[in-house]
């Protein structure tokens, strides 16, 4: 089984055909996307903006992330399932297309940045919860994470523009 019939699969789905030939079907799931989309990276950005020392310091980083990131996940969940399906009825015409693909691996970075902050920067935080100035790798690895998150709602957006069909 190869990628290509794996996506005429996907395309011959009653759901993928309903999306295609429906007229509200595609807009209700890209506003589910959209809505959920903007609230992960609020909040991812909430906390990122906290280890930079620039927002909501009065409250330690890890007390902030256990009330956010609950949500980050819940709402990502949602993203992933909308964009699931999207994806689902033209998956041959997603998978060509760049800012699409450009998208999927920035989101894979910024998943990786996400697991390297856990295990690093992280597994020191006792040492600097409550502090406004964080460690310099805790910064560095919240700034690359707003900057992947902006650069995957940038190619998020630019897929309307490129995708054909
Ligand atoms: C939290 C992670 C995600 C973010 C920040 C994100 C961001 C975006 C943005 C900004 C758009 C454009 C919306 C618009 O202009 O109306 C979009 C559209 C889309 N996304 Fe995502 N997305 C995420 C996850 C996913 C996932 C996991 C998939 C696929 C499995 C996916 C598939 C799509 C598809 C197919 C579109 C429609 C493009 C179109 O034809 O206009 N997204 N996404």
């Amino acid at each position: 089984m190869n990628l290509q019939s794996v996506f005429d699969w996907l395309q011959s789905w009653p759901i993928s055909e309903g999306i295609r030939q429906s007229s509200w079907m595609f807009p209700a799931f890209e506003s589910v996307h959209v809505i959920a989309i903007t609230l992960v990276v609020g909040s991812v950005m909430i906390v990122d903006l906290r280890v930079l020392g620039l927002t909501t310091t009065r409250k330690s980083v890890s007390e902030l992330s256990w009330e956010v990131l609950p949500w980050t996940w819940g709402l990502f969940l949602i993203a992933l399932i909308s964009g699931a399906f999207m994806f689902a009825a033209k998956a041959n015409a997603y998978f060509t297309d760049t800012p699409f693909r450009l998208k999927m691996l920035l989101m894979a970075a910024a998943g990786l940045n996400m697991f390297f902050f856990h295990f690093v920067p992280l597994k020191t935080i006792h040492r600097w919860d409550r502090d406004v100035q964080a460690p310099a790798i805790a910064k560095l690895s919240c700034g690359l994470s707003l900057a992947f998150w902006v650069l995957v709602v940038t190619m998020g957006r630019w897929i309307g523009f490129t995708i054909q069909g």
